[in-house]
């Protein structure tokens, strides 16, 4: 294979999970890449790079059950100005929540963009407890997983992968609880405020 490109399609991409992850990836690739972060906001170099790639991995969380509107953006720019040549576009995308099945909108989502692209869809690799894996021993976890994303990127292998964490419904919800007090504590909000619809006051 070419030189694959690496896009982080996080809008917080210098603080993000993303980052980390791409980190991780990048500890099991040993072929050429070039790293592109949506917040550079240097599209245009991005997408004049791809002509020298032949794969890119995009690398993004998932906001609302779908993608980020910077990726959305930088997707349909690609469109519009399309490297001469199809693309094998790969993805590891996170999610904040306990289940990977849903980053599957999402996948759809990169799946309709390489039909309507004419790029080929590669390698996905889907990760539950997004916001959590980095700062737990869990993380060696997600860590093999991208490796392997890394490997078989680098042999042209289509696989789909899953990291999530070995927890439990129940226990999910206890530390989630746990942590977003804890966040609202340290912006001096109450758990009452934080349980209440009334974002703007009366
Ligand atoms: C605006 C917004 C929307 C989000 N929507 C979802 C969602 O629909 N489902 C989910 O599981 N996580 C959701 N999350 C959680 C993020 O996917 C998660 O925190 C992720 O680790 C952020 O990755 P990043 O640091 O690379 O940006 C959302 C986060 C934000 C800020």
């Amino acid at each position: 294979m070419g030189k694959l490109m690496i896009v982080n399609g996080s809008p917080r991409a210098p603080k993000s999970n993303s980052k980390l992850y791409i980190q991780a990836f990048l500890s099991g690739w040993s072929g050429a890449y070039e790293l592109y972060s949506l917040t550079q906001r240097r599209q245009e170099d991005c997408l004049a790079s791809l002509e020298q790639c032949s794969d890119l991995l995009l690398v993004f969380p998932l906001y609302t059950d779908g993608l980020p509107s910077g990726l959305m953006a930088f997707l349909q720019a690609l469109l519009a100005q399309p490297p001469s040549h199809p693309l094998r576009v790969h993805m590891a995308i996170n999610c904040g929540f306990l289940e990977p099945s849903q980053n599957d909108v999402a996948v759809d989502m990169i799946r309709l963009f390489c039909k309507r692209g004419g790029h080929s869809f590669g390698a996905c690799l889907r990760i539950s407890c997004g916001e959590a894996f980095p700062t737990t021993p869990f993380m060696a976890i997600a860590r093999r997983k991208l490796r392997k994303l890394a490997s078989a990127i680098a042999k042209g292998r289509p696989v789909q992968l899953t990291a999530s964490m070995p927890l439990t419904k129940r226990m999910f919800l206890r530390a989630a609880q746990r942590y977003w007090l804890g966040r609202g504590r340290s912006f001096g909000v109450s758990e009452e405020e934080m349980s209440t619809l009334e974002i703007e006051g009366p």
